[in-house]
C-alpha cells in the first residue's frame, strides 16, 4: 500500500470519526473491540490462533469490503461468528479498514 493510499484511509477515519452519530463506537472503542473480541480467537496480535492471521499482510489480497462482510455475516460452518447483531455495519467498515492498515494497534 502506498504512503498515499495509508494517508488516505486516515484522513477517511477521522472524518468518519467527526462524523459519527451518538450510539456509534468510535475507532478507539473499535480499536479496543478488535484486541479483546477478535484477538481471543485470531490471536492477541492478530497473528492467528483459532482463526487466521488478520495483520494488514495476511489480508493484503482481500478488499475492504469482504472483510467487512466476513465480520457482519462471519463464516458459515465455521468458529467465525457473524457480528451484525453487534455492530453496526459502518462499524464494521471502519473495524476491516483498522485491521488493513492495523490502526487498531495504535489506539
Ligand atoms: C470464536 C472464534 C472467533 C472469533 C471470536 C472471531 N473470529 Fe474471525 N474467524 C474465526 C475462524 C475459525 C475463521 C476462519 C473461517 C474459515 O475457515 O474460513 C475466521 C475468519 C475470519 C476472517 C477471514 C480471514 C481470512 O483470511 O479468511 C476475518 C476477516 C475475521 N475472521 C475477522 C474477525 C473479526 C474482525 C473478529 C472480531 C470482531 C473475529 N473475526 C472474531 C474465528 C473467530
Amino acid at each position: 500500500m502506498c504512503a498515499g493510499a495509508r494517508w488516505f484511509a486516515i484522513a477517511g477515519l477521522l472524518v468518519a470519526t467527526a462524523g459519527a452519530r451518538g450510539g456509534e463506537r468510535s475507532d478507539a472503542e473499535l480499536a479496543y473491540f478488535v484486541r479483546h473480541d477478535c484477538g481471543s480467537c485470531h490471536g492477541m496480535r492478530l497473528t492467528g490462533g483459532l482463526g487466521p492471521a488478520l495483520t494488514p499482510e495476511a489480508l493484503a489480497d482481500k478488499p475492504v469490503g469482504w472483510v467487512r462482510t466476513v465480520i457482519l455475516h462471519g463464516v458459515p460452518g465455521t468458529a467465525m461468528p457473524g457480528w451484525r447483531g453487534v455492530m453496526t455495519e459502518d462499524e464494521a467498515g471502519r473495524m476491516a479498514v483498522q485491521l488493513k492498515e492495523q490502526i487498531h494497534e495504535n489506539r
